[in-house]
């Protein structure tokens, strides 16, 4: 079984989330570290559908989110046409994406499986077909997914993208040279579908105060695509600065995020925000030469159970 061809990626939001989910446009950026996903049939137990999950995982994260992730499996599956009850199935998840809250952990797992099915019951499915299918999985995780998860675990690389009335709009973008960046966990798992529920909510308890928030985004989204395609790194840290600070007045980020956005500051990155769902979760730092990037990954090491280094080619 060629299970590396069944890879999805890990996402950072550079620009986005929650606002994402009400339409407004995205940055979202795929990490080089992957799940992938083994299926064998088991033709001798109908009925059964055994999951296998040797992916490297905060602590706590997939026992948070094992229900949710059964869910999607399940979801995933349906869309598919793949029904455990007529032919047994045993499923293996891998790969170097280390499970935490932001990672899009979850749109990998989808898409992996998605990709699995694809290889054994050869069906040539299209790319855009195996991200519809991640999507249909995604709303195991969060009921409303924006699909930006699917998207960057999908097709990968750095992309703009926007939720619409109908299919969602995405393209690639490229950055003139390397984004250096480090990314860390609060080892805190939020629930996804609770805080995008919160925010929800508190969206239609105060419709003036949410349109604030979105006007201020809206400007900065745009100033950031414009900064992307000039190439420009300080600038596009001291926008994800101003994102960090937008997402702190809607009370999704939380002190642990707070405090590892300030120490990746005071060790010279050019701009840090949390990324993803928030209250936990990861955060990110954009560092501008190998050096600073040491520096911001040995102040984080400090305070986080666990620091990444990476670049967004
Ligand atoms: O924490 P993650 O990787 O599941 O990211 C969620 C991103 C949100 O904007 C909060 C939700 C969404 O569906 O876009």
């Amino acid at each position: 079984f060629p299970i590396d061809k069944t890879r999805a990626f890990g996402k950072l939001i550079l620009f986005g989330e929650h606002l994402v989910v009400y339409k407004a446009p995205a940055l979202v950026g795929a990490v080089s570290a992957y799940t992938d996903c083994q299926i064998e049939y088991l033709d001798d137990a109908p009925g059964k559908l055994e999951v296998i999950d040797n992916r490297p995982a905060v602590p706590l994260y997939k026992e948070t989110k094992k229900e949710e992730g059964d869910e999607a499996i399940n979801l995933t599956l349906k869309h598919l046409g793949v029904d455990p009850a007529v032919r047994g199935i045993r499923l293996t998840f891998g790969g170097d994406l280390c499970c935490a809250s932001g990672i899009g952990a979850s749109a990998a797992q989808v898409v992996s499986l998605a990709r699995a099915v694809n290889i054994a019951d050869s069906r040539n499915l299209t790319e855009d077909e195996i991200n519809a299918a991640g999507y249909e999985g995604e709303k195991g995780y969060h009921g409303t997914p924006s699909g930006i998860d699917n998207t960057a675990a999908t097709f990968g690389g750095l992309l703009r993208f926007q939720r619409t009335d109908g299919a969602p709009i995405f393209e690639k973008k490229s950055f003139p040279s390397a984004i250096r960046i480090v990314y860390a966990s609060t080892g805190i798992t939020a629930s996804t579908t609770k805080v995008v529920g919160d925010v929800r909510a508190m969206k239609e308890a105060d419709e003036a105060w949410f349109a604030e928030i979105m006007t201020e985004y809206m400007s900065l989204v745009k100033e950031a695509e414009k900064v992307v395609e000039e190439g420009d790194l300080i600038k596009l840290g001291k926008l994800m600065d101003q994102n960090h600070s937008i997402l702190q007045k809607m009370t999704v980020s939380c002190k642990e995020l707070d405090d590892l956005v300030d120490a990746a500051r005071a060790a010279g990155a050019v701009g840090a925000k949390m990324s993803g769902t928030g209250r936990g979760g990861l955060m990110i730092a954009l560092t501008p030469t190998e050096e600073i990037q040491d520096a911001v990954a040995s102040a984080l090491e400090k305070l986080a159970p666990q620091v990444w280094k990476t670049t967004f080619a």
